[in-house]
């Protein structure tokens, strides 16, 4: 068994070995998917059959790309069909807008350059959460900028 004590020390010297505060926020948008992610969309963001879908594979790139995608779902929802590597599902997820902007940057960016290996994507910050927040996309216009972007 972990007592407190190992706990403490272990994270003491993760904090220490932390360094940069992009490093950091990596470690903070983890802790926000095993948190809050990964009870639909499993452990490796491969997703479950009839539950959610995977958040990896081959258009993850496009998606990356696309400003305010990821964020904009974790506000505004989703539901209806979605085709992935792994079929189509057509479910509904709930808005996560409780997450706090700085939340939602950092696991946006955590699926995507992490789980993605999408370093080059354009990161997100919390202040555009913020805006976006101010403004939220609504689902049809997102399912709007996926369809646009990915060829399937
Ligand atoms: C209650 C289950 C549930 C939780 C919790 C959840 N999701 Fe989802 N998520 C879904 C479902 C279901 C869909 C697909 C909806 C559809 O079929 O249109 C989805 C879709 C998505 C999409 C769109 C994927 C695509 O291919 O366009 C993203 C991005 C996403 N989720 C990210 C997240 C992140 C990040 C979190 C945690 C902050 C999260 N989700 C939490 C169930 C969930």
């Amino acid at each position: 068994m972990r007592t407190f004590a190992t706990i403490a020390t272990a994270g003491l010297a993760a904090a220490l070995l932390a360094g940069p505060v992009a490093q950091a926020q990596q470690i903070k948008g983890a802790d926000v998917y095993h948190s809050a992610c990964m009870m639909c969309h499993q452990a490796q963001a491969q997703g479950a059959a009839g539950l959610a879908p995977p958040l990896k594979g081959s258009y993850w790139g496009e998606l990356g790309k696309l400003p305010g995608y990821v964020p904009g779902v974790l506000l505004a929802g989703m539901h209806g069909p979605l085709a992935t590597d792994e079929g189509q599902f057509n479910g509904v997820m709930p808005t996560q807008n409780r997450l706090s902007d700085a939340e939602i940057a950092a696991v946006s960016n955590y699926v995507v350059r992490e789980v993605n290996g999408q370093a080059a994507a354009p990161a997100v910050a919390a202040l555009d959460v913020a805006a976006l927040r101010a403004k939220p996309p609504t689902v049809s216009e997102l399912r709007g900028m996926r369809k646009k972007a990915l060829p399937k």
